[in-house]
């Protein structure tokens, strides 16, 4: 897959940058306030009763700050961060092993949990509902299970597929909150607190610029940012203007909406190739060449948000609105 300016999953150069802006507290995260409403108030209510938080499911889109969310619980909670991903826990001990080591009130933060193995997630189940692990000891008829007890612990589990997760363990979470694009608003917030962090100035015109082609999503913003700051640098701007801002976009090749080449891709190949569809999603991704997956995950979310295309039985149909985009014709039938 081409490495995308806009893309919301995250790239070797973000890991840094995420985690020297990463806010600290609830009141430095800017945006998804019903998220942030619900979860100032179990986490007072946790700390008043003196127990961990009940365990936290973030789902959404890729880059709208899940982790950023589960590292700023475990600070309000005053507790350790521990950190893991579905795909890195390939066996069952692999679990174990991690669950031993926790300390009482820790947030074990695990990403794309649906990707957790089943064989793993069994394990989860009476963690997460009792805090105790159930091992079993030899194999065959002389094998018996022995129960271990574990210090209480908050799991937040993270998804960009809520769908994807099993019955049993959704419901074993106590706090599902979904994760929401953000307003133009909140991201301009976003960008103009990142220049402020970098010792950059930048024009409101241009944090605005920015925030409206980011998709919603603070990690493209912050991404952009960087690379407009890039440019306003090299051409020895101590603020970032909104001219170099639309001149380093239009170099970036990201359009008036945010959508790049291969949201153009897609949308033309719709377009060109189907009539406006219904096609389906394996077909889009054996003509333009990218993972069905990825672009269910990654590119179709914010499309449909906008209003571009629409999921249908048959396929995916593109809406009126994705032709005016491009200046054409809706096709009669
Ligand atoms: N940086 C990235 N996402 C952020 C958010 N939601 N609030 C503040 N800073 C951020």
């Amino acid at each position: 897959m081409d490495e995308r300016m806009i893309s919301g999953e995250i790239q070797e150069e973000d890991v840094t940058i995420e985690f020297s802006l990463r806010p600290e507290t609830l009141n430095q995260y800017i945006g998804q306030t019903k998220t942030k409403e619900n979860l100032k108030i179990f986490i007072e209510a946790a700390q008043m009763r003196n127990e961990p938080l009940d365990h936290v499911l973030l789902y959404g889109p890729p880059g709208l700050g899940k982790t950023t969310l589960a590292s700023i619980i475990a600070n309000e909670m005053g507790v350790q961060f521990r950190t893991t991903s579905g795909p890195a826990i390939e066996r069952a001990g692999d679990l174990a092993a991690i669950l031993s080591s926790l300390e009482a009130g820790d947030v074990l933060f695990i990403d794309e949990i649906h990707r957790l193995p089943r064989s793993v997630e069994e394990v989860l189940y009476p963690a997460m509902e009792d805090f105790c692990l159930d091992i079993v000891i030899g194999s065959g008829p002389s094998a018996r299970s022995v129960r271990l007890d574990l210090p209480p612990f908050t799991l937040v589990g993270a998804t960009t597929r809520a769908g994807l997760l099993s019955a049993p363990l959704r419901d074993r979470f106590g706090v599902l909150s979904r994760l929401e694009y953000y307003e133009t608003i909140d991201l301009c917030n976003i960008i103009k607190r990142t220049a402020d962090i970098f010792q950059m100035g930048i024009e409101e015109s241009a944090a605005n610029e920015i925030a409206r082609r980011s998709r919603g999503t603070p990690r493209i913003a912050n991404r952009l940012f960087k690379r407009v700051r890039d440019i306003a640098q090299v051409n020895g701007e101590s603020t970032i203007s909104f001219e170099t801002t639309q001149r380093a976009l239009k170099m970036l090749q990201v359009d008036a909406l945010g959508l790049d080449h291969i949201d153009h891709k897609y949308l033309m190949n719709i377009m060109d190739s189907f009539r406006g569809g219904p096609v389906g999603l394996d077909t889009i991704s054996a003509t333009i060449g990218e993972e069905s997956q990825t672009i269910e995950d990654v590119y179709e979310p914010f499309l449909l948000q906008i209003g571009f295309i629409q999921r249908t039985p048959r396929g995916r149909v593109l809406t009126p609105k994705a032709y005016e985009h491009f200046n054409r014709e809706v096709p009669v039938e």
